[in-house]
């Protein structure tokens, strides 16, 4: 399988998430040999979408020429596109919200009623790619935390996509922390095994993922003693 990770944190490969992107990309490696792709969204250059639709009319191509040419090529050509991004302000950050943006020359202006919603027609064919979000967070609450991005992620591609949410994830940064961080990426493994083996993972095992690591009192406590 082609795999496309995008990291959407600009602390690169220092990123706390990227520590769960790994570990998952290690158990789908331990099931079959996958050829991977890490790409720094950072460090790449993307306008900004200026919404003129020129893109969306007639097969036509963005106004900008910049990186995204390459990388819509890339996901294209992809089986798996991995969205690994922190939670920012209950979002996407803005670097990889704004590859999302221009993400659009794959539509047309076209639409059409899909169950009880409309979605644009593709000028592209992308029917057979899937998707994964992986998201950390600085907080040790899931609730009234992951929900916007987790439903984003969802509306953007409603067709095979799996979600990974972990909190606390400045924890997986931290050496000392490793008796508690080490099951738990232990377990993302073992997810990302089951996903290239059976190309889901079971709610229970996506559950446990995205429990906190330690009691959210005590993080708390943690993190306002180094403030
Ligand atoms: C601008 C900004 C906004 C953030 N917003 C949230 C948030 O909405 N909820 C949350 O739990 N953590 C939030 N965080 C904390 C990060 O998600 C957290 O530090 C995460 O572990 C960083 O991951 P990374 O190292 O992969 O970039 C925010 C951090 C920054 C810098």
């Amino acid at each position: 399988m082609k795999i496309l990770v995008l990291n959407g944190s600009p602390k690169r490969e220092h990123s706390d998430t990227m520590h769960i992107t790994r570990a998952f990309l290690e158990g789908m490696n331990e099931a079959t040999k996958h050829d991977i792709h890490i790409i720094q969204v950072i460090d790449k250059h993307i306008e900004f979408c200026t919404g003129c639709f020129s893109c969306m009319r007639n097969g036509g191509t963005c106004v900008h020429d910049d990186d995204m040419r390459e990388i819509l090529e890339e996901i294209l050509t992809s089986d798996l596109l991995i969205w690994s991004f922190p939670l920012y302000c209950y979002g996407m950050p803005a670097p990889l919200k704004a590859l999302l943006d221009r993400t659009l020359p794959l539509s047309s202006m076209a639409m059409q009623k899909v169950g009880d919603r409309y979605e644009h027609v593709g000028q592209a064919d992308f029917s057979h790619l899937r998707y994964l979000m992986i998201c950390g967070c600085g907080f040790p609450n899931s609730r009234h935390n992951f929900e916007p991005a987790v439903a984003g992620f969802k509306l953007c591609f409603p067709g095979s996509h799996t979600i990974i949410t972990v909190p606390e994830s400045p924890m997986f940064n931290a050496p000392e922390a490793a008796a508690v961080t080490e099951p738990r990426l232990a377990l993302v493994k073992q997810a990302g095994r089951q996903y290239a083996e059976t190309g889901e993972i079971n709610e229970s095992l996506l559950a446990e993922i995205g429990t906190p690591m330690i009691p959210e009192e005590q993080y708390a406590a943690i993190v306002n003693g180094g403030v």
